[in-house]
Protein backbone atom coordinates (compact mmCIF):
# COMPACT_ATOMS: atom_id res chain seq x y z
CA UNK A 1 0.00 0.00 0.00
CA UNK A 2 1.24 3.36 -0.63
CA UNK A 3 -0.27 4.74 2.85
CA UNK A 4 1.16 3.68 6.19
CA UNK A 5 -0.71 4.18 9.41
CA UNK A 6 0.56 3.35 12.90
CA UNK A 7 -1.64 2.03 15.37
CA UNK A 8 -0.37 2.68 18.79
CA UNK A 9 -1.28 0.49 21.71
CA UNK A 10 -2.52 -3.19 20.30
CA UNK A 11 -5.03 -3.84 22.77
CA UNK A 12 -9.20 -4.04 21.90
CA UNK A 13 -9.65 -0.72 20.13
CA UNK A 14 -6.10 -0.85 18.37
CA UNK A 15 -6.35 -4.31 17.53
CA UNK A 16 -9.62 -4.03 15.80
CA UNK A 17 -8.75 -0.72 14.03
CA UNK A 18 -5.97 -2.38 12.44
CA UNK A 19 -7.91 -4.99 11.55
CA UNK A 20 -10.48 -2.79 9.82
CA UNK A 21 -8.11 -0.67 8.07
CA UNK A 22 -6.27 -3.57 6.77
CA UNK A 23 -9.32 -5.45 5.38
CA UNK A 24 -10.44 -2.11 3.98
CA UNK A 25 -6.78 -2.01 2.41
CA UNK A 26 -6.44 1.46 3.08
CA UNK A 27 -2.93 1.24 4.13
CA UNK A 28 -0.13 -0.64 5.48
CA UNK A 29 -0.56 -1.18 9.25
CA UNK A 30 2.06 -0.45 11.79
CA UNK A 31 0.96 -2.05 15.34
CA UNK A 32 2.74 -1.06 18.35
CA UNK A 33 2.38 -1.80 22.36
CA UNK A 34 4.88 -2.28 25.51
CA UNK A 35 3.77 -5.96 26.04
CA UNK A 36 6.48 -7.92 24.46
CA UNK A 37 4.56 -10.40 21.78
CA UNK A 38 1.55 -9.08 22.02
CA UNK A 39 1.76 -6.56 18.70
CA UNK A 40 3.62 -9.35 16.79
CA UNK A 41 1.42 -11.37 17.33
CA UNK A 42 -1.42 -9.92 16.56
CA UNK A 43 -0.01 -8.68 13.82
CA UNK A 44 0.79 -11.82 12.22
CA UNK A 45 -2.22 -13.18 13.01
CA UNK A 46 -3.99 -10.42 11.09
CA UNK A 47 -1.72 -10.61 8.12
CA UNK A 48 -2.37 -14.95 8.42
CA UNK A 49 -5.87 -14.22 7.56
CA UNK A 50 -5.09 -11.61 4.11
CA UNK A 51 -4.72 -14.53 1.95
CA UNK A 52 -8.96 -15.17 3.11
CA UNK A 53 -10.06 -11.68 3.39
CA UNK A 54 -8.04 -11.19 -0.15
CA UNK A 55 -6.18 -8.13 1.03
CA UNK A 56 -2.48 -6.84 0.23
CA UNK A 57 -1.90 -4.79 3.20
CA UNK A 58 1.44 -5.77 5.43
CA UNK A 59 1.00 -5.41 9.00
CA UNK A 60 4.04 -5.35 11.27
CA UNK A 61 3.85 -5.69 14.93
CA UNK A 62 6.52 -4.44 17.12
CA UNK A 63 7.68 -2.76 20.70
CA UNK A 64 9.66 -0.34 19.71
CA UNK A 65 9.28 2.97 16.81
CA UNK A 66 11.48 2.30 13.87
CA UNK A 67 9.22 1.16 12.54
CA UNK A 68 6.55 3.63 12.26
CA UNK A 69 8.97 6.09 10.56
CA UNK A 70 6.99 8.52 8.16
CA UNK A 71 3.35 7.18 8.59
CA UNK A 72 0.47 8.99 7.02
CA UNK A 73 -1.26 8.84 10.27
CA UNK A 74 -1.03 7.57 13.98
CA UNK A 75 -4.06 6.66 16.23
CA UNK A 76 -2.97 6.91 19.91
CA UNK A 77 -5.21 3.89 21.32
CA UNK A 78 -2.57 3.44 24.29
CA UNK A 79 -3.90 3.12 27.66
CA UNK A 80 -6.05 1.69 30.07
CA UNK A 81 -9.78 1.41 29.34
CA UNK A 82 -12.70 2.21 31.90
CA UNK A 83 -13.56 -0.90 34.64
CA UNK A 84 -17.37 -0.75 35.51
CA UNK A 85 -17.32 2.03 38.36
CA UNK A 86 -14.80 4.32 36.78
CA UNK A 87 -15.77 7.11 35.59
CA UNK A 88 -13.49 8.15 31.61
CA UNK A 89 -12.05 11.11 34.22
CA UNK A 90 -10.31 8.96 36.52
CA UNK A 91 -7.90 7.34 34.13
CA UNK A 92 -6.63 10.82 33.30
CA UNK A 93 -3.15 11.00 35.22
CA UNK A 94 -2.40 7.12 34.30
CA UNK A 95 -3.19 7.68 30.65
CA UNK A 96 -1.62 11.41 30.71
CA UNK A 97 1.49 9.94 31.45
CA UNK A 98 1.36 7.10 28.77
CA UNK A 99 -0.12 9.53 25.94
CA UNK A 100 2.45 11.96 26.54
CA UNK A 101 5.57 9.67 25.87
CA UNK A 102 3.87 8.10 23.00
CA UNK A 103 3.31 11.49 20.99
CA UNK A 104 6.80 12.60 21.49
CA UNK A 105 8.34 8.97 20.02
CA UNK A 106 5.35 9.35 17.43
CA UNK A 107 6.30 12.78 16.53
CA UNK A 108 10.47 12.41 16.96
CA UNK A 109 9.58 9.21 14.12
CA UNK A 110 6.76 11.16 11.92
CA UNK A 111 6.95 14.52 12.03
CA UNK A 112 4.49 15.25 9.31
CA UNK A 113 1.91 12.63 10.45
CA UNK A 114 -1.65 13.00 11.52
CA UNK A 115 -2.74 12.21 15.06
CA UNK A 116 -5.64 10.63 16.03
CA UNK A 117 -6.25 10.19 19.57
CA UNK A 118 -8.88 7.91 21.46
CA UNK A 119 -7.04 7.80 24.63
CA UNK A 120 -9.44 8.64 27.42
CA UNK A 121 -10.67 10.95 28.88
CA UNK A 122 -10.50 11.71 25.37
CA UNK A 123 -10.69 15.81 25.20
CA UNK A 124 -7.70 15.97 27.66
CA UNK A 125 -5.70 13.68 26.03
CA UNK A 126 -5.72 15.49 22.91
CA UNK A 127 -4.43 18.27 25.16
CA UNK A 128 -1.55 16.12 26.20
CA UNK A 129 -0.78 14.74 22.89
CA UNK A 130 -0.64 18.65 21.29
CA UNK A 131 1.62 19.83 23.61
CA UNK A 132 4.07 16.62 23.56
CA UNK A 133 3.73 16.39 19.79
CA UNK A 134 4.41 19.87 18.97
CA UNK A 135 2.20 19.75 15.64
CA UNK A 136 0.16 22.45 14.46
CA UNK A 137 -3.79 22.40 15.26
CA UNK A 138 -5.10 20.71 12.18
CA UNK A 139 -3.10 17.64 12.87
CA UNK A 140 -3.74 16.65 16.39
CA UNK A 141 -7.42 15.62 16.75
CA UNK A 142 -9.87 13.75 18.86
CA UNK A 143 -11.99 10.44 17.99
CA UNK A 144 -15.15 10.47 19.74
CA UNK A 145 -18.08 12.79 18.13
CA UNK A 146 -18.01 9.66 15.61
CA UNK A 147 -18.38 6.95 18.13
CA UNK A 148 -21.66 9.04 19.99
CA UNK A 149 -23.22 10.09 16.92
CA UNK A 150 -22.94 6.60 15.21
CA UNK A 151 -24.53 5.36 18.33
CA UNK A 152 -27.70 8.03 18.43
CA UNK A 153 -27.95 6.94 14.93
CA UNK A 154 -28.10 3.05 16.40
CA UNK A 155 -30.47 4.01 18.94
CA UNK A 156 -32.69 6.34 16.39
CA UNK A 157 -32.54 3.43 13.19
CA UNK A 158 -34.12 0.93 16.43
CA UNK A 159 -36.60 2.82 17.36
CA UNK A 160 -38.06 3.64 13.77
CA UNK A 161 -37.17 0.56 12.43
CA UNK A 162 -35.31 2.06 9.37
CA UNK A 163 -32.12 1.37 7.84
CA UNK A 164 -28.75 3.06 9.78
CA UNK A 165 -28.07 3.88 6.54
CA UNK A 166 -31.23 6.83 6.64
CA UNK A 167 -29.93 7.90 9.91
CA UNK A 168 -27.54 10.78 10.34
CA UNK A 169 -26.75 12.77 13.45
CA UNK A 170 -24.76 15.03 15.21
CA UNK A 171 -23.38 14.91 18.55
CA UNK A 172 -20.88 17.67 20.02
CA UNK A 173 -19.13 18.73 22.94
CA UNK A 174 -17.03 16.60 25.43
CA UNK A 175 -16.71 12.96 25.55
CA UNK A 176 -18.59 12.42 28.77
CA UNK A 177 -21.74 12.66 30.47
CA UNK A 178 -22.14 16.14 29.84
CA UNK A 179 -21.78 15.21 25.55
CA UNK A 180 -24.65 17.27 23.66
CA UNK A 181 -26.56 15.14 21.02
CA UNK A 182 -28.74 17.41 19.09
CA UNK A 183 -31.79 16.12 17.76
CA UNK A 184 -32.36 19.25 15.58
CA UNK A 185 -30.02 18.26 13.35
CA UNK A 186 -30.61 14.64 13.71
CA UNK A 187 -32.36 12.84 10.43
CA UNK A 188 -33.96 10.17 9.02
CA UNK A 189 -33.85 9.95 5.38
CA UNK A 190 -33.05 13.91 5.36
CA UNK A 191 -36.31 14.47 8.08
CA UNK A 192 -35.09 15.77 11.34
CA UNK A 193 -36.40 13.60 14.25
CA UNK A 194 -38.35 16.49 15.98
CA UNK A 195 -40.62 15.64 13.20
CA UNK A 196 -41.07 12.12 13.41
CA UNK A 197 -40.59 11.45 17.52
CA UNK A 198 -42.09 12.52 20.64
CA UNK A 199 -39.94 15.08 22.80
CA UNK A 200 -39.91 12.11 25.48
CA UNK A 201 -38.68 9.53 23.03
CA UNK A 202 -35.76 11.68 21.98
CA UNK A 203 -35.13 12.56 25.50
CA UNK A 204 -35.07 8.70 26.04
CA UNK A 205 -32.43 8.40 22.92
CA UNK A 206 -30.58 11.13 23.73
CA UNK A 207 -29.95 9.43 27.28
CA UNK A 208 -28.94 6.49 26.34
CA UNK A 209 -26.46 8.02 23.80
CA UNK A 210 -24.69 10.19 26.83
CA UNK A 211 -24.49 6.63 28.60
CA UNK A 212 -23.74 4.56 25.37
CA UNK A 213 -19.98 3.52 26.62
CA UNK A 214 -20.79 3.31 30.70
CA UNK A 215 -23.97 1.01 28.83
CA UNK A 216 -21.46 -1.37 27.12
CA UNK A 217 -19.03 -1.53 30.25
CA UNK A 218 -21.64 -2.31 32.45
CA UNK A 219 -22.50 -5.55 30.08
CA UNK A 220 -18.36 -6.39 29.33
CA UNK A 221 -17.77 -5.83 32.85
CA UNK A 222 -13.79 -6.09 31.72
CA UNK A 223 -13.02 -3.18 29.76
CA UNK A 224 -14.96 -0.95 27.44
CA UNK A 225 -16.34 -0.92 23.82
CA UNK A 226 -13.86 -2.11 20.70
CA UNK A 227 -15.95 -2.53 17.54
CA UNK A 228 -17.45 1.12 17.59
CA UNK A 229 -15.10 2.84 18.46
CA UNK A 230 -12.82 1.07 16.08
CA UNK A 231 -14.50 1.60 13.43
CA UNK A 232 -15.17 5.54 14.03
CA UNK A 233 -11.12 6.14 14.31
CA UNK A 234 -11.16 4.08 10.86
CA UNK A 235 -13.85 6.42 9.00
CA UNK A 236 -11.65 9.44 10.17
CA UNK A 237 -8.68 7.47 9.13
CA UNK A 238 -10.27 7.04 5.99
CA UNK A 239 -11.68 10.97 5.16
CA UNK A 240 -7.89 12.01 5.91
CA UNK A 241 -6.32 9.27 4.09
CA UNK A 242 -8.22 9.53 0.51
CA UNK A 243 -8.84 13.76 1.04
CA UNK A 244 -12.45 12.59 0.86
CA UNK A 245 -13.54 16.08 3.00
CA UNK A 246 -16.24 14.26 5.37
CA UNK A 247 -17.39 16.57 7.66
CA UNK A 248 -17.39 14.42 11.30
CA UNK A 249 -17.75 15.73 14.62
CA UNK A 250 -14.40 15.29 15.93
CA UNK A 251 -12.56 17.01 19.05
CA UNK A 252 -10.70 19.72 17.96
CA UNK A 253 -9.08 23.14 19.51
CA UNK A 254 -10.98 25.70 19.33
CA UNK A 255 -9.84 29.38 19.22
CA UNK A 256 -12.74 31.34 19.60
CA UNK A 257 -15.06 29.06 17.61
CA UNK A 258 -18.36 28.30 19.06
CA UNK A 259 -17.35 31.51 21.59
CA UNK A 260 -14.54 28.57 23.08
CA UNK A 261 -11.17 29.02 23.31
CA UNK A 262 -8.13 27.15 23.89
CA UNK A 263 -9.91 23.87 24.39
CA UNK A 264 -10.29 20.64 22.59
CA UNK A 265 -13.62 19.74 22.25
CA UNK A 266 -16.00 17.85 19.70
CA UNK A 267 -17.13 19.88 16.73
CA UNK A 268 -18.18 19.06 13.31
CA UNK A 269 -15.09 19.32 11.51
CA UNK A 270 -13.75 18.63 7.78
CA UNK A 271 -11.20 15.84 7.63
CA UNK A 272 -8.87 15.81 4.60
CA UNK A 273 -5.49 14.96 3.19
CA UNK A 274 -4.21 18.22 6.03
CA UNK A 275 -6.19 17.12 8.71
CA UNK A 276 -9.22 19.25 9.95
CA UNK A 277 -9.31 21.92 6.82
CA UNK A 278 -12.15 23.74 8.46
CA UNK A 279 -14.35 23.82 11.49
CA UNK A 280 -17.63 24.25 10.78
CA UNK A 281 -19.91 26.96 13.05
CA UNK A 282 -23.46 25.60 13.15
CA UNK A 283 -26.15 27.54 14.38
CA UNK A 284 -27.00 26.42 18.02
CA UNK A 285 -30.25 27.53 20.10
CA UNK A 286 -29.78 29.31 22.85
CA UNK A 287 -30.25 25.92 25.03
CA UNK A 288 -27.93 23.84 22.77
CA UNK A 289 -25.22 26.89 23.05
CA UNK A 290 -25.66 26.79 26.85
CA UNK A 291 -25.18 22.61 26.59
CA UNK A 292 -21.80 23.08 24.68
CA UNK A 293 -20.97 25.82 27.31
CA UNK A 294 -21.12 23.25 30.04
CA UNK A 295 -19.59 20.74 28.68
CA UNK A 296 -16.98 22.90 28.01
CA UNK A 297 -16.79 23.97 31.46
CA UNK A 298 -16.72 19.98 32.43
CA UNK A 299 -13.51 19.76 30.13
CA UNK A 300 -11.89 22.69 31.12
CA UNK A 301 -12.08 21.57 34.58
CA UNK A 302 -9.99 18.55 33.90
CA UNK A 303 -7.39 20.42 31.84
CA UNK A 304 -7.11 22.59 35.00
CA UNK A 305 -6.82 19.58 37.10
CA UNK A 306 -4.67 18.30 34.77
CA UNK A 307 -1.75 20.95 35.23
CA UNK A 308 -1.38 19.88 38.83
CA UNK A 309 -0.88 16.82 38.31
CA UNK A 310 2.56 15.54 37.68
CA UNK A 311 2.58 13.04 34.62
P1 LIG B 1 -6.83 -2.14 26.07
O1 LIG B 1 -6.41 -2.28 27.49
O2 LIG B 1 -7.46 -3.29 25.41
O3 LIG B 1 -5.59 -1.69 25.18
C1 LIG B 1 -4.71 -0.67 25.56
C2 LIG B 1 -3.33 -1.12 25.14
O4 LIG B 1 -2.43 -0.03 25.36
C3 LIG B 1 -2.80 -2.31 25.92
O5 LIG B 1 -2.48 -3.37 25.04
C4 LIG B 1 -1.56 -1.75 26.62
O6 LIG B 1 -0.52 -2.71 26.75
C5 LIG B 1 -1.18 -0.65 25.67
N1 LIG B 1 -0.27 0.33 26.25
C6 LIG B 1 -0.24 0.83 27.52
N2 LIG B 1 0.78 1.69 27.66
C7 LIG B 1 1.40 1.77 26.44
C8 LIG B 1 2.52 2.49 25.95
N3 LIG B 1 3.21 3.33 26.72
N4 LIG B 1 2.87 2.31 24.66
C9 LIG B 1 2.18 1.46 23.86
N5 LIG B 1 1.11 0.75 24.27
C10 LIG B 1 0.73 0.89 25.55
O7 LIG B 1 -7.82 -0.86 26.00
P2 LIG B 1 -8.82 -0.47 24.82
O8 LIG B 1 -10.14 -1.03 25.09
O9 LIG B 1 -8.14 -0.75 23.53
O10 LIG B 1 -8.93 1.12 25.05
C11 LIG B 1 -7.80 1.94 24.82
C12 LIG B 1 -8.07 3.37 25.27
O11 LIG B 1 -9.07 3.95 24.43
C13 LIG B 1 -8.61 3.51 26.69
O12 LIG B 1 -8.07 4.67 27.29
C14 LIG B 1 -10.10 3.69 26.48
O13 LIG B 1 -10.74 4.35 27.57
C15 LIG B 1 -10.11 4.53 25.23
N6 LIG B 1 -11.34 4.50 24.47
C16 LIG B 1 -11.77 5.71 23.96
C17 LIG B 1 -12.89 5.78 23.18
C18 LIG B 1 -13.31 7.09 22.60
O14 LIG B 1 -14.45 7.22 22.16
N7 LIG B 1 -12.44 8.08 22.55
C19 LIG B 1 -13.71 4.59 22.92
C20 LIG B 1 -13.13 3.37 23.43
C21 LIG B 1 -11.99 3.34 24.19
C1 LIG C 1 -16.77 4.65 25.11
O1 LIG C 1 -17.47 5.65 24.91
C2 LIG C 1 -15.25 4.07 26.95
O2 LIG C 1 -15.07 6.13 25.87
C3 LIG C 1 -15.41 4.81 25.72
O3 LIG C 1 -17.16 3.51 24.86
Amino acid sequence: MDKKVTVIGAGNVGATAAQRLAEKELCDVVLVDIVEGVPQGKALDLAEAAPIEKHDARLIGTNGYDETENSDIVIITAGIPRKPGMSRDDLISTNAGIVKSVAKEVARKSPNAVLIIVSNPLDVMCHVAFEACGFPKNRVMGMAGVLDSARFRTFISMEMNVSVENTHAFVLGGHGDTMVPLPRYSTVAGIPITELMTPERIEALVKRTANGGAEIVSLLKTGSAYYAPASAAVEMTESILKDKKKILPCAALLEGEYGIRDLFIGVPVKLGSNGIEEIIEIKLTDVEQAALNKSAGAVKEMVETLKNLDY
